[in-house]
Order: C-alpha cells, then sequence, then structure tokens
C-alpha cells in the first residue's frame, strides 16, 4: 500500500515540477522576446516621419496588436466567402490561394510578399506552394516584429525573411523576384502607380504580380456618395489617387509596362461575407479585448458598415488582378 502512494505521490511531484517549469520557462521565453523586441527588431522604434503617408499607416494598423495576433489567425483580408462557407480562416486562406494559384506558385518561385500583415500568410504560402524562398515587406513596424516572431517560432529562418520597409521603395534590387504579391494593402500605398513601377523594377523577365486589391466601379454620383467616399478614403488611410475602375485600373497596371493584365471583380464573394462576420457577438466580443470598446462598437462599426455601403453602391469593390513582366 504504503509502495502505491510513495508511487502515486512521486509522480504528482514530477507533473507538478513539470507544470512549474514548462510555466517558467514558457514566461522566459516571452520576456526575452519582448526585450529583443524593443532592442534588437524595433531599434529605434517607428522608422517613419510625421511627413510620409506610412507614419499615419503605421498608426492606423499598429494599435493594440501585439500579443492578440492570432485573433482570425493573424490575417486581415476580407475573405473569399463561396460555398456556403462560415469560416473566416477558410475564407481568408481562400483568397489567398486564388492570389496564388492564378499565377502558379510553386517550388522553383521566388517571392516577394508586400504588406504581408502579421505574416500568417507567407507561413501559408510556405506551407501550401513550397517556393524556393519567400521576403515580406511590411510598413507598420508591430506588425514587422509579429512577423519576425513567427518566422522564429516555425523555424523557418530559411526560408522566410521579414523586411520593415514601404511599397513603395522596394529595398532589393532589380530582376529579384519570380513573384510579387500585394493582399489588401494597394488602396493604402502612396501611390499605388509607384508601386507597380518598384514592382515591375523588381520581378524578373516573365515574372508575376498578383493582387487582391480594392477599386470603384463608378465614380460618387452626387454630393452624399462624394462625401462619404471621401471620409471612408480618409479614414482607411488610402489616398484619394488610388480610387479607379476595374478598367482604369488595369490600364494604369499596363502604363507600368505589364502585359497579360487581367483584373477580375470578386467583391460580391468578399465584401459582403467579411460584414456578416464582423457584426458577429463573439467577434466583437473578441475585438473588444483587443481594441477597446469604443473602437469596437464606434470607430470599426462605422467603418464597416461604411464600407458595406460603398459596396452596394458600387463605390467599392475588391479585384482580383495578375500581370506578368514581359521577356
Ligand atoms: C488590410 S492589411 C492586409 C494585411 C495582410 N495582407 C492580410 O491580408 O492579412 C493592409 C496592410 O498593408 C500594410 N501597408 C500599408 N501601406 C504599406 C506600404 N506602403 N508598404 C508596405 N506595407 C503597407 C499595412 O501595414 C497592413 O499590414
Amino acid at each position: 500500500m504504503s509502495f502505491i502512494l510513495y508511487g502515486v505521490g512521486t509522480a504528482v511531484l514530477a507533473l507538478i515540477v513539470y507544470v512549474a517549469y514548462s510555466f517558467v520557462s514558457r514566461q522566459r521565453k516571452a520576456a526575452d522576446f519582448k526585450r529583443r523586441e524593443k532592442k534588437e527588431f524595433a531599434k529605434e522604434g517607428t522608422q517613419w516621419k510625421k511627413s510620409q503617408h506610412e507614419y499615419y499607416v503605421e498608426k492606423f494598423y499598429g494599435t493594440g496588436v501585439t500579443e492578440k495576433h492570432d485573433f482570425h489567425g493573424g490575417y486581415l483580408n476580407f475573405g473569399y466567402w463561396v460555398d456556403a462557407n462560415k469560416d473566416y480562416i477558410k475564407a481568408s486562406e481562400g483568397l489567398l490561394s486564388q492570389v496564388a494559384d492564378s499565377v502558379r506558385l510553386g517550388k522553383d518561385s521566388r517571392l516577394l510578399d508586400i504588406a504581408c500583415g502579421m505574416g500568417s500568410q507567407d507561413i501559408f504560402f510556405y506551407n501550401k506552394y513550397k517556393p524556393e524562398h519567400i521576403d515580406m515587406l511590411e510598413a507598420t513596424l508591430t506588425h514587422h516584429i509579429i512577423c519576425k516572431k513567427r518566422i522564429e517560432e516555425g523555424g523557418l529562418e530559411d526560408h522566410l525573411a521579414a523586411h520593415y520597409g514601404s511599397a513603395t521603395q522596394i529595398p532589393f534590387d532589380e530582376n529579384s523576384f519570380t513573384h510579387v504579391f500585394s493582399i489588401e494593402g494597394g488602396v493604402h500605398y502612396r501611390y499605388r502607380k509607384n508601386f507597380f513601377n518598384e514592382t515591375f523594377r523588381v520581378l524578373k523577365p516573365n515574372g508575376w504580380m498578383s493582387l487582391a486589391d480594392y477599386a470603384m466601379p463608378t465614380p460618387p454620383r452626387n454630393f452624399i456618395e462624394n462625401f462619404f467616399g471621401r471620409i471612408c478614403s480618409s479614414l482607411w488611410n488610402a489616398p484619394l489617387e488610388n480610387w479607379c475602375s476595374p478598367e482604369v485600373f488595369k490600364k494604369r497596371v499596363e502604363e507600368a509596362g505589364f502585359v497579360d493584365v487581367e483584373v477580375k471583380d470578386i467583391g460580391k464573394h468578399c465584401i459582403p461575407g467579411y460584414y456578416e462576420e464582423s457584426i458577429r457577438p463573439e467577434i466583437l466580443k473578441e475585438l473588444t479585448k483587443i481594441r477597446g470598446w469604443f473602437t469596437t462598437y464606434i470607430l470599426c462599426r462605422i467603418l464597416d458598415e461604411l464600407i458595406l455601403w460603398a459596396f452596394n453602391h458600387r463605390l467599392l469593390t475588391e479585384v482580383l488582378v495578375r500581370a506578368r513582366k514581359p521577356e
């Protein structure tokens, strides 16, 4: 009997020691990452000056994400909602697959993913398509730091590299990549046409640019549409110059030198599904923990309502764009 008691006691003690050890080592790891986050990754803090557009984009995206970056799988896109799917992560990865499949991302590809957000999408691209290498470029420092954290946690340093910078001044040499992606970042760039020129420069001949981006099917028809359109743009940090119809979008890509340009309107598969997701009570509850009550129930609600309103009035849609740099 005493032998059994001794055995059980030892097992319980071992379990307690194990749990305590795991807890302490997890805390240590987190503290170590926090220290490095400040010293090594963030260095001097933001690189943007108040006179730069990226400064405001970074402010818009940079608040309240650290520690909460696993919400929605770390994705920030509107998703591609088909087949009665109600799961956000599935919809989000559906959109990523649309972008990658249309330009045959594969094992010989070298991808530059611009506006990569918190990096979940590149882990998805890596796991699904196994490209040779992915460079990620982000203008929001907190997102960039989370990308670094994800790469390190996944032991993916040989395959993925995160960089802090802007789509309009790409820090790479010409002819460096077989593919350049940008998922729902383009509307923020000042200006999108500079991003097209930069992408053309860094792509290898025959390389593909593939985007999920926004367009404005019809220009504002009256004062109200014009007024709300401007409010949306300003709240969203999206320069007015970037708003154009899918047809003009195509023309602008061609003007940068690309060929085989295709612009496909997929708004009906993206925006209503995302809106439904954004008003689900569980989602609002989660978001309140991340962004606070005021931002969730007032600011984000206004923005999401305006987005749906703009979509219903054909002032906003989502487009899939692909284009090739000629040989
Ligand atoms: C809607 S989020 C999309 C993020 C990510 N692609 C996703 O789907 O989860 C837009 C992203 O664009 C980034 N961004 C905006 N302007 C940028 C710029 N000039 N250069 C690089 N990234 C930029 C923002 O920091 C933000 O992470």
